[in-house]
């Protein structure tokens, strides 16, 4: 089922709105609302989703380049986006039920998965936006960062009643 705009797409939509540049890539597209925020401030905008139908129903909402695949993993990594921006699946869940939301057993294991998929795709002094939420393991989260070299900054955090959900800047 396509993944219905939540607080996580609307945080993250605030952030990326504040971004200018020449290509941005989004990956899990879901509805298509981030596409529409990055197609005001950037030239080239892709997106990709493993779910086919979300590309179907976002394919006459945006002028955006659709991709169908695993993170970025159809697209050559040539350092080419100023900005990937995502709101991957985090839910921690031992089985993969719904893979628009289940993230992996701690929740991390497909938001690290889209980062590594991400940071090759970045332009000097490229930026990725990540939706992350207090459900999943954010210590395993940063430890990855910690080895991996990438530096972490929130840009914005909301509190809900079940979980904070808050938006990190990541550069490599
Ligand atoms: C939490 S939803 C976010 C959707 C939308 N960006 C938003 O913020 O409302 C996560 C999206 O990632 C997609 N997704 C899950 N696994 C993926 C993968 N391996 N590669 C690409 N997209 C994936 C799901 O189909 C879903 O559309």
């Amino acid at each position: 089922m396509i993944y219905a705009p939540s607080d996580d797409t609307f945080l993250l939509a605030e952030c990326a709105g504040r971004y200018r540049g020449r290509r941005a890539l989004e990956l899990g597209v879901g509805s298509g609302l981030i596409l529409n925020v990055l197609e005001k401030n950037f030239e080239f905008v892709a997106g990709s989703d493993i779910d086919l139908g979300a590309l179907v129903f976002c394919k006459n909402r945006t002028r955006a380049d659709l991709i169908c695949c695993d993170a970025a993993s159809a697209i050559t990594p040539v350092h080419y986006f100023d900005l990937v921006v995502s709101n991957p699946p985090y839910l921690p869940d031992d089985k993969e039920i719904d893979s628009a939301v289940h993230g992996g057993p701690t929740g991390v294991e497909k938001t690290i998965h889209f980062i590594e998929s991400a940071i090759p795709m970045l332009s000097k002094g490229g930026k990725m936006l990540l939706v992350v939420s207090s459900l999943a393991d954010l210590a395993a989260l940063d430890r990855f960062l910690a080895n991996a070299k990438i530096q972490k900054k929130v840009l914005a955090e909301k509190k809900l009643f079940y979980e904070t959900i808050a938006v990190a800047e990541l550069r490599a």
